[in-house]
């Protein structure tokens, strides 16, 4: 790779890195993960399956994704501990969801300290957002 491609790639990851307020497209949103994932070791893409997999399994503690976000992505959810109704998670049945890239790290965040007790990787995130993009939109 040339040196200006390199460069370029520098800048247009760290466009992509920067959390801004701005509203994205989840297209775009999954492409600043990509990015961040790319750096992670083995990185092969993401995978519908293995993110439907991982929303919807325990991962060793109480809760898993759907236990708020409930097993079909496309309904309205339901806090597991406070029962306050969640909109759908999936962008098909929720055209504000993955939109604000600050909302989405930050509920990423939380909610995977909820789940999993430690963030979650860039690949986990891709996965999920890759399976929920595809929900209700076929
Ligand atoms: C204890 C309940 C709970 C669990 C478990 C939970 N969530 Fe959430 N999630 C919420 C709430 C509450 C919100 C914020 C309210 C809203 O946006 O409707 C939210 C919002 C989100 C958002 C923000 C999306 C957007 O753009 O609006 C994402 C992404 C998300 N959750 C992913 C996950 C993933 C992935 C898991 C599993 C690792 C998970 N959640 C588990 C309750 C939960």
């Amino acid at each position: 790779m040339s040196r200006a491609l390199l460069s370029l790639g520098l800048v247009v990851t760290t466009l992509f890195a920067t959390p801004s307020a701005h509203a994205e497209t989840p297209a775009e949103i999954l492409a600043s993960i990509k990015s961040s994932a790319a750096g992670e070791l083995g990185f092969q893409g993401f995978s519908a399956a293995r993110g439907e997999n991982f929303f919807k399994v325990k991962h060793g503690g109480e809760w898993s994704c759907s236990s708020c976000h409930t097993d079909n992505p496309a309904a309205q959810g339901k806090h597991a501990k406070t029962e306050k109704i969640i909109k759908p998670i999936a962008p098909a049945a929720n055209p504000e969801r993955f939109t604000d890239p600050a909302k989405v790290e930050k509920w990423f965040k939380r909610n995977c300290k909820d789940v999993l007790e430690r963030e979650c990787t860039a690949q986990e995130k891709g996965d999920v957002m890759t399976y929920l993009m595809g929900v209700g939109s076929k």
